[in-house]
């Protein structure tokens, strides 16, 4: 499918903008890259912090046929696409924090933030992929976490957008056929090898469950490790805190 790029210098958010030419009934595949966003977003109401001339903000406009249940575990298909690039691009200890969180050794890197958009047609779903990645940001006021970006943590690569973007689009666009075809199944081990939680004492459902983290089922769904047996946690409703 051709591809509808629009680089824009200042979005709400790259998301809204994906839907906003979604209901304009754009022809391809759109995506959206901002130089900044004054309304960026992240899971659940969340503020994602989109400072201009320093990050990537981009997002897909995506299809799929099947209904709503073909899209269990896009989030971490397209965590383990972006790591598959980031990698390309030179930089190692790639890790992801499930369910949608790109991380380096010294924090949070980036996020992932798949919204849907509805039926098109009688199984026919649409979805909006957002991912924001940390490439220049040297300071930021509201990340109430460790936060990490690309230059800092690997320096001396040639960190400009154009190329991680080129690469990021790259990876997802190789990705999705095989999603599209075969599911999540083939997404599972490359996944599992970056998941920053195996080992760790976590908690869930803000307590109620604790055990160590022990990877993803076919599904998707993180499994913890508890005294009762091993437990799966959906994504959508619930963080897991390393206890
Ligand atoms: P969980 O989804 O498990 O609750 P989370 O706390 O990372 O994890 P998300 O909704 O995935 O929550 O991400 C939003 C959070 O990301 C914000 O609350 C903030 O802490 C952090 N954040 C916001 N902007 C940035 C940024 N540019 N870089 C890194 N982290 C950011
Ligand atoms: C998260 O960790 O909660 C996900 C953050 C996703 C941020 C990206 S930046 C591009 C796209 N536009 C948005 O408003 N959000 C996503």
């Amino acid at each position: 499918k051709q591809l509808a790029l629009t680089v824009l210098d200042e979005v709400d958010s790259t998301n809204a903008e994906v839907i906003r030419q979604i209901g304009g009934g754009v022809t391809g595949m759109p995506v959206v890259i901002a130089d900044c966003q004054t309304a960026g977003r992240g899971r659940r109401g969340r503020v994602w912090q989109s400072p201009r001339g320093e990050n990537l903000y981009l997002s897909l406009g995506l299809t799929f046929h099947g209904g709503f249940g073909v899209l269990d575990g896009l989030s971490l298909v397209l965590g383990v696409a972006v790591a598959n690039a980031l990698e390309g691009l030179g930089v190692s200890e790639i890790g992801l924090k499930w369910p949608n969180d790109i991380f380096l050794p010294d924090g949070k890197l980036g996020g992932i933030l798949v919204e849907l958009q509805g039926e098109l047609e009688e199984g026919v779903v649409q979805v909006i992929a957002g991912i924001g990645l940390n490439v220049h940001m040297s300071k930021v006021d509201g990340v109430d976490q460790p936060w990490s970006s690309l230059d800092r943590a690997c320096p001396g690569v040639d960190w400009s957008r154009n190329r991680i973007a080129t690469a990021v689009i790259d990876a997802i666009l190789d990705a999705l056929p095989i999603f599209a075809d075969r599911g999540f199944p083939d997404f599972r081990a490359p996944w599992q090898k970056r998941d920053i939680f195996k080992g760790q004492p976590l908690q869930a459902r803000g307590g109620d469950l604790e055990g160590n983290g022990v990877g993803i089922d076919e599904a998707g769904n993180y499994q913890i490790q508890t005294a009762n047996g091993i437990v799966p946690v959906r994504a959508g409703e619930i963080s897991l805190r390393v206890a």
